[in-house]
């Protein structure tokens, strides 16, 4: 196992995540589809590719990654796509002949090596050529399905072309999830950063998505991420004493294998130039990775979406529990109040903020505090001052 901090950890580089995947696979083989949740960095596209890198016995996996969609139509372009890839049709064998024949059908100009382009956008119902494409899969396996950053692209839709169109894919694939040809065949697997539930409900749609059951991926355990601390370390060349793995843990708090990976990469810099750890070294290695604006930046800007007022509501309360670490749900009221937001607003955007993985409020359901320490400093130092 290398120490990577960002890519998608694949083959040796994924930790394994059992639970998870069994969650998962025990959607797939009862035909449930799944939205795959968790907030940014912990570790759903890693996921994704391991189902894509060692799927079970009889099933074919299909991974598509659609953030840069603005529109349904290159939505469905880039699903049609996929299905066309070498890598893919070579999964297929011999059936591959099929779709590419169905494709050829359904007025879709080109498809081939080069690609798939579709006619006159008005002129293609792209979910009933979907829905014929998956009819001629008619392999002995059975396929998965799997759109990476959907809620992204739904977003991308509802902001650059119409929520009139976001509504409608989201039909759309309501509606493929319930025909009875593709039942039992074919699971669909939705992923993405931003909660799709939120985005759903922002236009009023939540009926069109609750027949997908949700499985949360959530960070290691305490004992999990003991054991992988040590690997990494161990890995990396790095030794390490049990109190100063413990005391790592304690910093972190929120162990996704993303921050122990970035600590034990900052410990081993360190490392390199006078090889001991102690509480010393770890604070500074954690200074070191707090400098890293690329991995952190993103929970800044993901709020530029949000209308003025939310925007002002949630820099002003996480500006707040960066500082005193906590806030309680009465004080959140009275900045909402001041922003003039009610009360259903105010909920959706906190209940946005805990769905995204910014803060929660699990210890004491009137207290909100931040995921992770790591961030609620980076927050401080960068965004509150
Ligand atoms: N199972 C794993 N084994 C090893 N590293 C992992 C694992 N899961 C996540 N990581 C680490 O976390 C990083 C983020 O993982 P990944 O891209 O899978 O997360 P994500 O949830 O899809 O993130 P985003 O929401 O930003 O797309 C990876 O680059 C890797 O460093
Ligand atoms: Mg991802």
């Amino acid at each position: 196992m290398n120490l990577i901090v960002g890519p998608v950890a694949r083959g040796d580089n994924f930790w394994d995540r059992p639970y998870i995947l069994e969650d998962l696979w025990s959607n797939i083989d009862s035909g449930t589809h799944t939205l795959l949740v968790a907030p940014r960095r912990v570790g759903k596209t890693s996921l994704m590719f391991r189902l894509l890198d060692e799927p079970k016995k009889d099933y074919i996996v299909l991974y598509l990654i659609s953030e840069s969609a603005q529109n349904a139509h290159t939505f469905w372009e880039m699903l049609f796509e996929a299905f066309t890839e070498d890598k893919f049709i070579a999964t297929i064998e011999v059936k591959a002949k099929k779709i590419y024949d169905k494709l050829k059908t359904i007025r879709i100009n080109e498809a081939g090596i080069k690609g798939i382009k579709f006619g006159e956008s008005d002129s293609v119902d792209y979910s009933k050529a979907f829905k014929e494409i998956l009819k001629s899969f008619d392999s002995d396996k059975k396929l998965v399905i799997m759109m990476d950053e959907f809620s992204q692209t739904i977003e991308n839709i509802i902001k650059h072309e119409s929520v009139q169109s976001a509504e409608k894919l989201l039909a759309e694939h309501r509606s493929l999830r319930q025909d009875p040809n593709i039942m039992g065949k074919i699971t669909f697997i939705y992923a993405g950063s931003i909660g799709l539930e939120g985005v759903v409900s922002s236009i009023n749609a939540v009926h069109s998505i609750n027949d997908i059951s949700s499985v949360k991926v959530t960070p290691l355990e305490q004992k999990e991420a003991k054991t992988f601390a040590s690997h990494l370390c161990l890995e990396s060349n790095i030794t390490i004493g049990n109190d100063e793995i413990k005391y790592v843990l304690e910093k972190i708090e929120w162990h996704m294998p993303f921050y122990l990976q970035l600590i034990v990469k900052e410990i081993q810099r360190l490392y390199r130039r006078d090889p001991i750890v102690n509480i010393e070294v770890i604070d500074e290695a954690i200074n070191n990775a707090l400098a890293n604006r690329q991995h952190f930046e993103h929970w800044e800007n993901r709020l530029h979406v949000l209308s003025k007022d939310k925007k002002s509501f949630v820099i002003e309360i996480l500006n707040i529990i960066s500082e005193h670490k906590r806030l309680e749900s009465k004080e959140i009221l009275n900045i909402a109040n001041k922003y003039n937001l009610d009360e259903k607003v105010r909920k959706e955007v906190l209940h946005s903020l805990v769905y995204d993985g910014y803060v929660n409020s699990e210890i004491d359901p009137k207290v909100y505090r931040f995921n992770s320490p790591i961030l609620r400093i980076w927050w401080y130092r960068n965004v509150a001052n």
